[in-house]
């Protein structure tokens, strides 16, 4: 058995497989805006009409819980640009896209993903920001990164790191990882389970992957970030709805903190919330 047919079928390839089908629902365009409203559960939404509304909203995760963790490693950098797109004319075209679901498989929307990656040579940009780049799921809770096939380097699969924040949530940081990587089998970090699903397209690649975050999530709406706060003029403390730029000081509760990534603020992105987001001092 080869390395391609090994990976094909584990069951862990499986759950990257179920997860597709559920991302192919929305994409479809089965009633997204109800479901980020609080409508229908999104499997329920699949396999029925609301007869079904006895059921226990069935969960997105296939039984193993959220997406699973994994070590930053020795790379990570605070401050990355606002981008979606990180090419920069080198290596192979890479889309990656996907959804990111709370544990009620409901999508959610502003949830702040940080991507950092090698370039096609296998190096890590750490005197500045080649392949670093944050942004934000949109209001059907998708995401899509324009990249590169990251490189090998020593040691190591070919992988690329992610941090995931909901607002007001804690912040998970993982890898993501390509099918049919002859590295994946000596990877001592690798973990089926944060397979992408890669397809060939053109002279380039598109990947997909959906995480399910750790947020607990009722039939009711969805704890997404809203605000209709009127920010105060002059800034200093802490306000919704004001655009900081990284460097940018403010106080809340009392307590100063530096912005470490440029956003505009929401209602459960206090600072002493988002550590991705502000840092005390
Ligand atoms: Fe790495």
């Amino acid at each position: 058995m080869d390395d391609m047919d090994r990976e094909n079928e584990t069951p862990e390839a499986r759950h990257v497989s179920r997860k597709t089908v559920l991302r192919g629902a929305l994409a479809a365009g089965i009633a997204a805006p109800a479901v980020l409203m609080g409508g229908p559960a999104l499997a329920r939404t699949l396999t029925g009409p609301a007869a079904e509304d006895a059921e226990p909203t069935p969960m997105c995760d296939d039984g193993d819980g959220p997406t699973v963790a994994q070590i930053e490693g020795p790379y990570f950098k605070p401050n990355s640009p606002l981008r979606s797109s990180m090419v920069d004319g080198s290596g192979v075209a890479l889309t990656l896209s996907g959804y990111v679901f709370g544990r009620g498989c409901q999508p959610i929307s502003g949830v702040l993903l940080d991507f950092w990656q090698a370039d096609t040579n296998g190096a890590y940009d750490n005197t500045g920001f080649r392949f670093r780049g944050h942004q934000f799921t949109d209001s059907r809770g998708l995401y899509t990164l324009t990249t590169i096939v990251p490189g090998l380097y020593p040691g190591r699969t070919r992988h690329i790191h992610v941090k995931a924040q909901a607002p007001g949530q804690p912040i998970l940081t993982t890898q993501l990882y390509f099918p049919n990587e002859p590295r994946n089998n000596t990877d001592t970090i690798y973990d089926p389970r944060l397979l992408m699903n890669v397809q060939t397209v053109g002279g380039g690649r598109q990947a997909a992957f959906d995480f399910v975050l750790n947020v607990a999530q009722n039939p009711g709406p969805t704890p997404t970030a809203t605000s209709t706060t009127t920010p105060p003029p002059g800034g200093g403390t802490w306000a919704p709805g004001v655009a900081y730029a990284a460097g940018a000081r403010v106080t809340y509760g009392g307590v100063g903190y530096v912005c470490l990534q440029g956003h505009t603020s929401m209602t459960g992105w206090e600072p002493p919330n988002v550590p991705a987001l502000w840092r005390a001092g």
